[in-house]
């Protein structure tokens, strides 16, 4: 290993022990466990991001692990996304009680912990993962139903927002958009890993 990417590792570990000691808004309060994300920060090319954990997050401190997770696992897994090609996190790193969307006060005190973590992965491509990730991310006008699945170039991100997997869960209807949108970001994504290789 390169003592560029040790030293990466180690700043990485060390952003997860002060973010998951972070008592800035009051969602802390009612934490189990901080979900700072999961996946590979070293090699991800693609970073996905949520909205806040649930129940099964809060309790096990690891991101989309639920019933939405799963889905989202066995879709990835279908189009062959590796696993050292993904990073997901979150807007909240906090459990919102009973999954209520994250306040704008909370979400501004916990934005500086997925600015960090956006500086660190440098992805190439971006994914929001529903409406609260799109309006803070994208535009805090953005509507899923006219707007998901077209990309965005911000700064040197591709940026593209489509249904949270809760939501595909509710609405199976929503099954083949989610699909045709998770095709174009491994088809960009392939392009990406190529032009690298
Ligand atoms: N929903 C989210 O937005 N994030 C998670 O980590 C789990 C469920």
């Amino acid at each position: 290993m390169t003592d560029e990417a040790k030293n990466k590792r180690e700043l990485w570990a060390q952003f997860e022990v002060e973010c998951k000691a972070c008592w800035k808004c009051p969602l802390s309060e009612g934490r189990t466990h901080v979900v700072v994300g999961r996946g590979c920060p070293e090699t991800a090319k693609v970073l996905f991001i949520g909205e806040g954990p649930g129940k099964e997050e809060d309790l096990t401190g690891k991101a989309f692990v639920g019933a939405g997770g799963k889905l989202l696992d066995l879709l990835l897994r279908g189009l062959r996304f590796s696993e050292a090609d993904y990073y997901i996190a979150n807007i909240v790193k906090c459990r919102p009680p009973n999954n209520r969307d994250p306040s704008d006060a909370e979400m501004q005190a916990c934005l500086p912990w997925l600015r960090w973590q956006v500086k660190s992965i440098a992805p190439k491509i971006i994914v929001c993962l529903g409406r609260i990730a799109a309006a803070q991310i994208m535009d805090k006008n953005f509507m899923l139903i006219k707007q998901r699945g077209i990309w965005l170039k911000k700064a040197d991100f591709d940026i593209l927002a489509t249904w949270h997997p809760a939501a595909v869960l509710r609405n199976p209807g929503k099954k083949i958009t989610w699909f045709d949108d998770l095709v174009k970001v491994k088809t960009l994504l392939n392009g990406e890993t190529q032009d690298s290789d």
